[in-house]
């Protein structure tokens, strides 16, 4: 484990990370002019999504510089409704001033996954802005939860899991035997912020396992970022079950 993750706990957890996405957004934009992000699927951060896409939030974010990517994608057409891209759309893509060029979404529909996920590989090496040590990564990862562990489309015992060079890979949740298109551990763990963003009881007692570095089965636990800040946006629900002593030491 790289640098000790921060554990933020409030009720309302989706206003506490809409204010830390404009200081994040601030910092990135002082410090190299963009602010390059990869959104999460999933339902928890659509309040998110909808808080920064309205006042005050979506007057204080420097939108012009923010470049949108995303953590993983179904196997689904841009306008099914499990679409990551489709629900992004929906909640904050549509809602704020961004254009089309600062918008790249994971196509993930067909058959030719191994070649979607080289072409958004080749996609993200050549628009991310090196910072001062020549380095390429994402400014910030949003990451959910699963009730599994698993994060993005890092699914237990699935193949994507090994991958420790490319950044994009083609996955299966074996589980429902869906294929996916995912960021892998190479390129979340190189980025400058990462964010887990987790509500509700159901989850509590995986966060508490990652935590305590118990979950070495979860796939969330190798979320650890050589060099970036790792946080964990909780309500107190999905913070409920985590050690009282570790709670002291993480918040
Ligand atoms: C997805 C997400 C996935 C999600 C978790 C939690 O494509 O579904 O990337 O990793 O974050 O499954 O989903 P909920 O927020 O809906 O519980």
């Amino acid at each position: 484990m790289n640098a000790d993750p921060l554990v933020v706990i409030q009720e309302d957890i989706f206003s506490e990370a809409a204010s830390r996405f404009v200081r994040a957004c601030s910092d990135s934009v002082l410090d190299r002019e963009i602010f390059q992000i990869a959104l999460s699927g999933g339902l928890t951060p659509k309040a998110l999504y909808k808080a920064l896409a309205k006042p005050p939030y979506i007057d204080a974010v420097d939108w012009e510089s923010v470049e949108v990517f995303f953590g993983d994608e179904r196997n689904v057409a841009p306008d099914h409704n499990d679409s990551n891209y489709l629900m992004a759309r929906r909640t904050i893509l549509d809602h704020v001033p961004l254009v089309a060029s600062q918008i790249h979404r994971m196509p993930c529909e067909g058959h030719d996954l191994p070649h979607a996920a080289v072409a958004y590989e080749s996609l993200l090496r050549k628009r991310l802005i090196p910072d001062e040590s020549n380095v390429k990564a994402l400014d910030l990862v949003l990451l959910g939860l699963g009730e599994d562990g698993h994060t993005a489309s890092l699914f237990p015992d699935s193949p994507a899991l090994d991958e420790t060079e490319k950044w994009v890979a083609p996955n299966l949740n074996a589980a429902t035997g869906e294929e996916r298109l995912t960021l892998t551990y190479p390129a979340i763990n190189t980025a400058r912020n990462v964010w887990f963003l987790v509500t509700g009881k159901d989850k509590a007692g995986i966060v508490a396992a990652v935590l305590s570095g118990k979950g070495d089965a979860y796939p969330a636990s190798r979320v650890d970022p050589e060099s970036g800040e790792l946080v964990w946006l909780l309500d107190g629900e999905a913070a409920s079950e985590i050690p009282p002593g570790l709670l002291e030491k993480l918040t």
